[in-house]
């Protein structure tokens, strides 16, 4: 199997996928912060800041894994809650880098790649990505930017046989949620949320779909109960 790019690759849910793909026989190189006490081969890079992206995609190009990049899994995010009131422009322009600008910018640098392979882009969202939440907005705005660039992506690079999908995780048992929920003074319960590994299974399958047919579109809820 190629080599799959995962960011976020540190945290709740990517140390999961991390160890979902490893486990699936994919070959995987995390892309982030501290990223070399991982398992698996690391670019160090701060998707705060995605003009420096290029130069850690050249770092992977030099030890000879950017011309088999068959995937790339976007999941790192970062989850300000503020009122617009309150919200900086260092809040807005770290949360546009991080959950989309960093995003765009890995993809155009990949691309070469993934249309050879005729590759594979998952972008990690968020089910209220899709609304506006009050004390969230930086959040969301992010979020619905990474939809609208996933969909104009999937149209642009189907001629190239690249798939797009995004998945749209509900509550996933992190400490992020536990972060957010505290913020807005929400109860928080993990057994009653998704585990992480439940959700790196879902995109290892999504990853997995035969050559005809793939969900371009995956909503990932915790079952009721
Ligand atoms: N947990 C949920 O309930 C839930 C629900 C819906 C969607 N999601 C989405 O799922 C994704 C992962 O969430 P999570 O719960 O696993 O969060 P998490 O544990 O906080 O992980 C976030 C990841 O993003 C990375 N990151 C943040 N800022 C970065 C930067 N400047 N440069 C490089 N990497 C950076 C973090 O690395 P550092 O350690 O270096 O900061 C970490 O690996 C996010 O996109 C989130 O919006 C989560």
């Amino acid at each position: 199997m190629g080599n799959v790019l995962v960011t976020g690759a540190t945290g709740g849910i990517g140390v999961a996928l991390v160890g979902a793909l490893v486990e699936a026989g994919h070959d995987v190189t995390a892309v982030g912060r501290g990223v070399g006490r991982l398992d698996v081969r690391g670019i160090e890079a701060d998707l705060a800041e995605p003009g420096t992206l290029a130069s850690a995609v050249e770092k992977l190009e030099e030890a000879g894994r950017l011309a088999d990049v068959q995937a790339l899994v976007h999941c790192a995010g970062i989850s300000p809650v503020a009122a617009v009131a309150d919200a900086d422009p260092e809040t807005w322009r770290r949360t546009l880098a991080v959950n989309v600008g960093s995003a765009a910018e890995l993809v155009r640098l990949t691309l070469p790649a993934l249309r050879r392979s005729r590759g594979h882009v998952i972008f990690v969202n968020a089910a209220p990505g899709m609304s506006g939440v009050p004390r969230w907005s930086a959040f969301v705005a992010s979020k619905a930017a990474l939809r609208e660039l996933a969909d104009s992506l999937r149209e642009e690079e189907a001629v190239f046989g690249v798939r797009v999908t995004t998945v749209y995780p509900g509550a996933t048992a992190t400490e992020l949620l536990g972060e957010v929920r505290s913020a807005f003074g929400r109860p928080h319960d993990p057994e009653k949320c998704i585990r992480p590994e439940t959700l790196a299974e879902m995109i290892c399958w999504v990853l997995s779909a035969p050559t005809d047919a793939y969900p371009c579109e995956l909503s990932v809820l915790p079952s009721p109960g």
